[in-house]
Protein backbone atom coordinates (compact mmCIF):
# COMPACT_ATOMS: atom_id res chain seq x y z
CA UNK A 1 0.00 0.00 0.00
CA UNK A 2 1.05 3.58 -0.58
CA UNK A 3 2.14 5.66 2.30
CA UNK A 4 1.82 9.53 2.51
CA UNK A 5 4.94 11.66 4.21
CA UNK A 6 4.16 15.06 4.51
CA UNK A 7 6.04 17.79 5.76
CA UNK A 8 5.61 17.50 9.45
CA UNK A 9 7.00 13.66 9.41
CA UNK A 10 3.42 11.89 9.50
CA UNK A 11 2.71 9.37 7.79
CA UNK A 12 -0.38 8.26 6.24
CA UNK A 13 -1.39 4.92 4.58
CA UNK A 14 -5.54 5.24 4.43
CA UNK A 15 -6.11 5.87 0.71
CA UNK A 16 -8.90 7.96 1.54
CA UNK A 17 -6.59 10.59 3.42
CA UNK A 18 -3.68 10.43 0.64
CA UNK A 19 -6.06 10.82 -2.02
CA UNK A 20 -7.04 14.04 -0.48
CA UNK A 21 -3.77 15.29 0.32
CA UNK A 22 -3.06 14.92 -2.94
CA UNK A 23 -6.20 16.34 -5.02
CA UNK A 24 -4.62 19.57 -5.45
CA UNK A 25 -2.28 17.72 -8.00
CA UNK A 26 -4.59 15.71 -9.70
CA UNK A 27 -2.90 12.96 -9.47
CA UNK A 28 -4.62 9.80 -9.64
CA UNK A 29 -3.34 6.66 -7.88
CA UNK A 30 -5.40 3.05 -8.25
CA UNK A 31 -4.72 -0.06 -6.72
CA UNK A 32 -4.00 -2.44 -10.30
CA UNK A 33 -4.07 -6.13 -9.05
CA UNK A 34 -1.39 -7.73 -11.72
CA UNK A 35 -3.00 -11.40 -11.18
CA UNK A 36 -2.44 -15.20 -10.01
CA UNK A 37 -0.08 -16.07 -13.13
CA UNK A 38 2.46 -18.30 -11.68
CA UNK A 39 4.96 -17.58 -15.34
CA UNK A 40 4.53 -14.33 -14.55
CA UNK A 41 5.05 -13.80 -10.97
CA UNK A 42 8.13 -15.94 -11.26
CA UNK A 43 9.55 -13.11 -13.77
CA UNK A 44 9.00 -10.78 -11.12
CA UNK A 45 10.60 -12.34 -8.92
CA UNK A 46 13.84 -11.95 -11.31
CA UNK A 47 16.68 -9.55 -10.62
CA UNK A 48 16.85 -8.37 -14.33
CA UNK A 49 14.74 -9.62 -17.96
CA UNK A 50 15.56 -10.29 -20.83
CA UNK A 51 14.01 -8.14 -23.92
CA UNK A 52 11.53 -11.59 -24.85
CA UNK A 53 10.84 -11.75 -20.86
CA UNK A 54 10.05 -8.11 -20.36
CA UNK A 55 7.63 -8.15 -23.12
CA UNK A 56 6.34 -11.37 -21.95
CA UNK A 57 5.66 -9.45 -18.63
CA UNK A 58 3.94 -6.48 -20.46
CA UNK A 59 1.91 -8.96 -23.21
CA UNK A 60 0.31 -10.41 -19.59
CA UNK A 61 -0.55 -7.00 -18.69
CA UNK A 62 -2.09 -5.55 -21.26
CA UNK A 63 -5.40 -5.19 -20.72
CA UNK A 64 -4.31 -1.97 -19.02
CA UNK A 65 -2.77 -1.08 -21.48
CA UNK A 66 -5.75 -1.32 -23.60
CA UNK A 67 -7.29 0.04 -21.19
CA UNK A 68 -5.86 3.13 -21.49
CA UNK A 69 -5.90 3.39 -24.89
CA UNK A 70 -8.70 3.53 -25.15
CA UNK A 71 -9.74 5.98 -22.58
CA UNK A 72 -6.38 8.46 -22.34
CA UNK A 73 -4.88 8.11 -25.65
CA UNK A 74 -1.80 6.61 -24.71
CA UNK A 75 -0.24 4.54 -27.86
CA UNK A 76 2.79 3.05 -26.24
CA UNK A 77 4.27 1.50 -23.27
CA UNK A 78 7.29 -0.03 -21.89
CA UNK A 79 8.80 -1.95 -18.77
CA UNK A 80 11.75 -0.57 -16.34
CA UNK A 81 13.66 -2.72 -14.46
CA UNK A 82 16.13 -1.53 -11.99
CA UNK A 83 18.10 -3.67 -9.24
CA UNK A 84 21.07 -3.04 -7.51
CA UNK A 85 23.34 -5.05 -9.89
CA UNK A 86 23.04 -2.57 -12.83
CA UNK A 87 25.97 -0.63 -13.35
CA UNK A 88 25.53 3.35 -13.25
CA UNK A 89 22.30 2.78 -11.39
CA UNK A 90 22.54 5.88 -9.07
CA UNK A 91 23.96 7.78 -12.48
CA UNK A 92 20.63 7.10 -14.15
CA UNK A 93 18.55 7.66 -10.93
CA UNK A 94 20.35 10.68 -10.44
CA UNK A 95 18.22 12.57 -13.07
CA UNK A 96 15.12 12.31 -11.52
CA UNK A 97 15.57 12.81 -8.25
CA UNK A 98 15.65 16.74 -8.67
CA UNK A 99 12.99 18.41 -8.63
CA UNK A 100 11.52 18.60 -12.49
CA UNK A 101 8.34 18.01 -14.82
CA UNK A 102 8.03 16.40 -17.87
CA UNK A 103 6.21 18.15 -20.71
CA UNK A 104 3.90 14.67 -20.61
CA UNK A 105 2.04 13.26 -17.66
CA UNK A 106 4.36 10.42 -16.23
CA UNK A 107 2.42 7.05 -16.20
CA UNK A 108 3.69 4.26 -14.01
CA UNK A 109 2.04 0.69 -13.30
CA UNK A 110 4.82 -0.34 -10.44
CA UNK A 111 4.50 -3.84 -10.98
CA UNK A 112 7.53 -5.24 -8.28
CA UNK A 113 9.80 -3.38 -5.92
CA UNK A 114 8.57 0.61 -4.74
CA UNK A 115 10.15 3.94 -5.60
CA UNK A 116 9.42 6.74 -4.27
CA UNK A 117 7.37 10.14 -5.84
CA UNK A 118 7.93 13.48 -3.98
CA UNK A 119 5.52 16.48 -4.82
CA UNK A 120 5.28 19.84 -4.54
CA UNK A 121 1.69 21.11 -3.63
CA UNK A 122 -0.04 23.98 -5.22
CA UNK A 123 0.49 26.10 -2.34
CA UNK A 124 4.60 25.09 -2.23
CA UNK A 125 4.10 22.35 0.77
CA UNK A 126 5.86 18.85 -0.26
CA UNK A 127 4.98 15.47 0.23
CA UNK A 128 6.47 11.93 -1.01
CA UNK A 129 4.48 9.40 -2.15
CA UNK A 130 6.05 6.00 -1.73
CA UNK A 131 4.34 3.75 -4.78
CA UNK A 132 4.66 -0.15 -4.45
CA UNK A 133 3.99 -3.08 -6.32
CA UNK A 134 0.55 -2.72 -7.90
CA UNK A 135 -0.01 0.40 -7.94
CA UNK A 136 -0.55 2.79 -11.06
CA UNK A 137 0.06 6.52 -10.78
CA UNK A 138 -0.45 9.27 -12.64
CA UNK A 139 1.55 12.39 -12.83
CA UNK A 140 -0.11 15.01 -14.20
CA UNK A 141 2.21 17.16 -17.54
CA UNK A 142 3.83 20.36 -15.52
CA UNK A 143 3.63 18.74 -12.34
CA UNK A 144 6.99 20.03 -10.31
CA UNK A 145 8.40 16.29 -8.67
CA UNK A 146 11.41 14.00 -8.20
CA UNK A 147 11.85 10.60 -7.84
CA UNK A 148 14.23 8.07 -5.74
CA UNK A 149 14.46 4.48 -5.10
CA UNK A 150 14.10 3.01 -1.55
CA UNK A 151 17.29 1.58 -0.24
CA UNK A 152 16.26 -1.87 -1.44
CA UNK A 153 16.72 -0.40 -5.02
CA UNK A 154 14.43 -2.42 -6.94
CA UNK A 155 11.69 -1.32 -9.16
CA UNK A 156 9.57 -2.77 -11.81
CA UNK A 157 7.71 -0.60 -13.88
CA UNK A 158 5.13 -0.20 -17.03
CA UNK A 159 5.80 3.22 -18.19
CA UNK A 160 2.90 4.44 -20.59
CA UNK A 161 3.35 7.44 -23.09
CA UNK A 162 1.26 9.24 -25.17
CA UNK A 163 4.08 10.21 -27.54
CA UNK A 164 8.25 9.94 -27.28
CA UNK A 165 8.72 13.87 -26.78
CA UNK A 166 8.04 14.38 -23.32
CA UNK A 167 10.85 12.58 -21.31
CA UNK A 168 13.33 15.46 -21.15
CA UNK A 169 13.85 16.31 -17.21
CA UNK A 170 13.17 20.43 -16.95
CA UNK A 171 14.15 21.50 -13.75
CA UNK A 172 12.59 23.89 -12.01
CA UNK A 173 15.46 24.65 -9.87
CA UNK A 174 13.11 24.34 -6.21
CA UNK A 175 14.73 23.09 -3.41
CA UNK A 176 13.79 19.96 -1.68
CA UNK A 177 12.98 19.76 1.91
CA UNK A 178 11.37 16.64 2.34
CA UNK A 179 14.46 14.84 3.17
CA UNK A 180 15.48 16.72 6.02
CA UNK A 181 12.33 15.87 7.71
CA UNK A 182 12.46 11.79 6.40
CA UNK A 183 16.07 11.50 7.52
FE1 LIG B 1 9.76 12.62 -13.70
Amino acid sequence: MAILKLEDGSQHTDLNKITQELAPLNIQLNRWTVGDDGQLHQLLAQDSLNEDEKEQVLTSLDSYFKQLQQTTGYQTRDLIVLHPGIPNLDVMLSKFDKIHTHAENEVRYIIDGEGIFGFVRPDGSQVELTVQSEEYINVPVGTEHWFYLTPAKRIKAVRYFTGTEGWTPEYTGTEIRTNKVAA
